[in-house]
Parts: C-alpha cells; structure tokens; sequence
C-alpha cells in the first residue's frame, strides 16, 4: 500500500496532533509543549510532551516518540493504512480507491466483514440474554453474582436453544453464509443446514484494545462439557495477541496489570474495582502476549489458579515475563481456587492485601521447588542447593545473580561463599553465566566518544529544529556528512534541504521511516532537551560548543577513514578547514 507522499503530508497536517492526542490522553500546557503522563509507559509525573510547533509527541521518560500517524499505530495498535484512514475521515480529507494490490484490498476487507458479523452476533446475544427466553442465562450470571451493570459493561450474552436463530438474524442483516462460517458463529450439519456454533451458553464477546468484537467464549449452563467454548482462530482472532480484559485494563494506570486464567475471573475481578485485571484467551499465555503487555506496565501480578494445574501455568508464565523484560509476581489465593471464588468469599479488601504481599516470582520458583525435596535428607537437600544453583545462573547481570544469591542464601540458611561456589561452579560447567564477581562498586559509567557525538548531533538537530533561522548563518560549515550515525546523516539530508527551501515540516520527516523503533529514535533527534542557560552570551558559547563538537567528531571520523572511503580524504581536508574558521568566528543567536 502506496500513498503519495504529498497525500500522507496532507492528512498529517490537517489533523493537528495536540488535537488528536488530547483525546487520548489528559495534556496541559506549558511553555511550547502539552504535557501529560505517557500512555506508553506507568508513571506518575508527567513526562509525556506532545509539541503543537513540531506536531510531534515524545516521552522523556520513555523514549516514545513520532508524529500523529505514529501515535495512533501505536496507540491503537493501528497499521498505517488503517490510521491514515481514521485520520483522513477526521480531517475530511477523501482518500483514493486502493490503489495496491488486489490481495490487500481484499484481506483488508475480508477482516472488516469479520469484525462486522462478530458485532451483529454480539448484539443478537446481547438482546437474547435480555428476552424471556434468555432469562435462564441472565439467571445464572445472577447467581454468580454479577450486576447488570458488569453484564453490560463486557457485553454479555446468551445463545438460545435454537441454532439457527443466529443464522437467520445474520442473513437477514446481509451477511453470507461462508463468512458466518469463517467467523466460527455457525457451521454445516446435514440435519439443519447451517446452524449456531454457540448453542444454550453465556456468551463473553472478546474484544481487541479498539473494543472490536474479534472472538467469543462461550460457558455452558451447569456441568456439560465442553465448559467454554472458544471461537476458532480467524483472520481478525488471534489468540496469541490479544487479551481478554486489556481493553479496559490499558487505562486503568495502577501501576501492575493482574493477568488470570479465565473470563470470570477477570469479570470478577473488574466488579469489584481491579480494571487492571486480564486473562488469556482459553490458551496459555504466550510471549506474544507478554510484549503487550510490556507496553502498559513493567509489573505483571499472577493471579492463576491455586491447584496443580495453576501452578504449573504460573511457572511457565513467569519465564515468559522474564523473557519479556517484565517483573513478575504470583498473588496467593489460598484457600480459594481463583479470583472469582476468592472475591466472592473474602471481598476485595482481601484482595488487595493478597496484591501487596504478593511474592516475586523467582522466590515463588524456588518455594515450588523445595515442595519437590525432602530437607531432612541431606543428600536430598544437596539436590535442592544444586537446582537453586541453576536457577541462579539463568540471571545473566552479574548485580542481579548476587543480590538472588544473597537473599536466598539469608532465606534457606545455606551459606553464601558455598552457594556462590556452587553457582561459579555451574556457570563455567554449562557457560550459561560468566563466573560470578564481587560487585564492582563506585566505578561511574562514563558515556563513549560515540554517544557523546550522536548527542551532540542531536542537540544541533532540536536547536535547528527550534530556530530554523540559525540554519543560515551555520550552513557554510555543516552538512549532512557531519551526522555520522547513519540514520542520522538521512534525517539531516532531508532536514538541510527543507530549511533551505524554507519548508520545514519534522513531523514529515519522521514518515520516511516505516519501523517503529527508527521513528522514535528520530523524533529523539528532534526533541532533545536544550540546556537551559538564560544570557544571551551563555547561549551563544553552548551552541557554538555544540556545532564545534558535531564538526569535530566529523573531522576525526573520516580521518580514521583514510584510505578506506573515497570521500573521506575530501570530508577530512574540508573539515580541518572548517574547524580552524569556527574557531574564530562567533555567531550571533539573535
Ligand atoms: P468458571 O467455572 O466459569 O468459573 O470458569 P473458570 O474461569 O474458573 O474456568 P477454568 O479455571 O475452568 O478455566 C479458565 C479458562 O480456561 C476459561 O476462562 C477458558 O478460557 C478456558 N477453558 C476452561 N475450560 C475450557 C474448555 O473446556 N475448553 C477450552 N477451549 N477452554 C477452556
Ligand atoms: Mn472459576
């Protein structure tokens, strides 16, 4: 899919980006930015800065940053093709016909049918649960103790006895018998033709962060089986993505998201004031999943079952958070199976406390573990020091492993120089770790030559950015080749040439890039922050320090080049010149 560049520039200008992300997320003003807290990562003061100037956002605390169209990709999970979409039906602008190959246009549409007989179904259940012959559902949702209010809230629903209501109902509002089919509502019998998939059960619509019903789960009334019935995997339902929950646990910004095994669970848990809550799709949790879930919190709470099963699946998850980067912690629910049962017998003041003492995740491990020797044998006891051992060495930062060391060392009394013995012993046997050190202490991290030039390239970047004006009295000793971080030599190509033609748009720029992580790490290079010096003069001396810096990190880089690049003897002779004029010419800010 192919827009014209002029086409992508014209909708991202005529929908101003402060605009747009008010309506996600609360912003003040002050200075030349809005302000508000990152929707892409927990915090607490506000980091998040949106720019009217740039129409670009970027977090400060994060690193989260592009223009409008990727703000709403990332906001929305949105591909660009959707988002520019959306953003040209708010600006009114009229997009024309898909101009990409047929494949696209029909995939594009086929998920849109999708999503579109999912809803019907989904109000079809919705009302029979509200008729009198759905009133055996509507009862049995009493009984487990829901309010209407929660059954609306996740759209609840129930489907009759006769299954071919649903057919008939879907039919009648256009739809085709081979897409009810691929959606998994119904299916063939030779008996009754096509016919409910979904047949006298509660219905849970499951739905995407954008609350677009893509699946369903269905319980049975009583004891039959199977308990829940799930929607097949369809173009638009991707068990392995999605989370049911996360669409309203993605506000909830209580600092941990509470993942749980099933639907009730998480209905239960929203009732009673815990929106953070979210369950897997009736599969295992996957690391899918996890990389959600990393871009909402940095601390997931299990809230698994407290059978065999649960712990087993509590086990795998946590290596799955680990993968992911997140922290995790188990919930004990003790003596109640799951959180459903939990909060209906102990309330949610319970709950809560079981939220605070929840335990981490490597000592709920290691507790499994022990369940599994007998400590009065000392041979057996040997094997458990062992296993821990192992364990330890799965932590690849030296800072990390020690300090598990230490605190499980204090909490199973087993000596500390044997442990970290041990775990050295391991680390070079399997090279799973590097044989453990003594914390080094003190010793501060000085920043590399090369991080200290990308910032100073990036602090020329965002000055330029800020007063384009300057771009005239500098352009005589800079150029894009000076921007030696290869990213950054293309953003300051396009950048020179739209100051030149005085048409400076960087939130335009910031479309050149397609991958995600190349768009945030230009919007950096727009939005670093500019020492706050207030004279004139101390102004004047930190950017001509700063252009001095880009021109000298240049001139030293194609030097090493000599004799590999063709350009660099050119780049280096020109550079040295440049050096020795900027050294004696002061210009002037204002
Ligand atoms: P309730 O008995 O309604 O409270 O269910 P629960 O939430 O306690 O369910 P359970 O712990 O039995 O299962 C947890 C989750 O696993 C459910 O929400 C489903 O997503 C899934 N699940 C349970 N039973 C089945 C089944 O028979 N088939 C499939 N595909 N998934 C199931
Ligand atoms: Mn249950």
């Amino acid at each position: 899919m192919r827009y014209s560049e002029e086409l992508v520039e014209e909708v991202r200008t005529r929908n101003d980006i402060v605009d747009v992300v008010a309506g996600y997320v609360r912003l003040q003003k002050r200075g030349s930015n809005h302000w508000g807290l990152c929707p892409f990562h927990n915090e607490k003061s506000p980091s998040f800065s949106v720019s009217g100037p740039k129409q670009m956002y970027y977090c400060f605390g994060c690193g989260a940053g592009g223009n409008v169209y990727t703000f709403l990709m990332n906001y929305e999970n949105m591909s660009f093709p959707e988002a520019i979409k959306v953003l040209a039906d708010r600006a009114g602008v009229q997009l024309p016909e898909v101009e990409d190959g047929p494949e696209t246009g029909q995939r594009e549409n086929k998920r849109t049918r999708l999503l579109e007989v999912n809803k019907e179904a989904a109000k079809f259940f919705y009302y029979q649960l509200r008729t009198p012959r759905g009133t055996i559902g509507y009862q049995y949702l009493q009984k487990r103790e829901l309010s209407d209010e929660t059954m609306h809230k996740f759209g609840l629903g129930y489907a009759g006895k006769n299954g071919e209501e649903l057919v008939q109902y879907l039919r009648g509002k256009g739809f085709e018998d081979e897409l009810i089919k691929e959606a998994g509502l119904a299916s063939h019998t030779e008996r009754q033709g096509l016919t409910s998939q979904f047949w006298n059960r509660v219905m849970f619509p499951i739905q995407d962060i954008n609350h677009r019903v893509i699946g369903f789960g269905g319980r049975v009334m009583g004891d039959g089986t199977p308990k829940y019935l799930n929607s097949p995997e369809t173009p638009v339902f991707d068990k392995r993505r999605n989370l049911y929950g996360l669409n309203f646990a993605r506000t909830a910004r209580c600092g941990n998201i509470i993942l749980c095994e099933g639907y009730m669970d998480v209905i239960a848990m929203h009732q009673a004031g815990f929106t953070q809550a979210v369950a897997s799709l009736g599969t295992a949790f996957t690391p899918e999943q996890a990389n959600l879930l990393r871009r909402y919190t940095e601390n997931v709470l299990l809230a698994y079952d407290s059978d065999g099963a649960g712990v087993k699946a509590a086990l795998r998850g946590i290596g799955i958070l680990r993968d992911a980067g997140l922290a995790g912690k188990v919930i004990n629910m003790q003596p109640y199976k799951d959180p459903d049962e939990f909060m209906k017998a102990l309330g949610k003041e319970a709950f809560q406390e079981r939220i605070d003492n929840a335990e981490n995740s490597f000592f709920f491990e290691i507790r499994i573990l022990e369940g599994q020797f007998d400590m009065n044998d000392p041979e057996e006891k040997t094997k458990f020091h062992r296993e821990i051992a192992k364990k330890l060495c799965e932590f690849s930062e030296d800072v990390e492993r020690d300090n598990y060391l230490q605190a499980i060392a204090d909490k199973y009394l087993i000596g500390i120089e044997n442990l970290r013995k041990l775990v050295n012993s391991y680390a070079s046997q399997t090279g799973l770790a590097k044989p453990l050190e003594r914390p080094r202490t003190g010793v501060h991290q000085k920043s590399s030559p090369e991080e200290n030039a990308k910032k100073s390239q990036r602090l020329l970047v965002t000055w330029l950015t800020d007063e384009p004006a300057l771009y005239g009295k500098i352009k005589k000793y800079i150029s894009p080749e000076d921007f030696t971080e290869d990213i950054y030599r293309r953003v300051a190509e396009r950048l020179f040439q739209d100051l030149e033609e005085e048409n400076f748009q960087p939130a335009g720029i910031i479309s050149m890039f397609e991958d995600e992580n190349e768009q945030r790490e230009v919007a950096a290079l727009f939005n670093t922050s500019l020492p706050q010096l207030t004279t004139g003069q101390e102004r004047e001396k930190a950017f001509h320090d700063i252009l001095f810096a880009v021109k000298k990190n240049s001139y030293e880089y194609y030097t090493g080049q000599l004799g590999t690049d063709v350009n660099a003897l050119k780049q280096a002779v020109e550079g040295k010149k440049a050096l020795e004029e900027l050294a004696k010419t002061h210009i002037s800010l204002d």
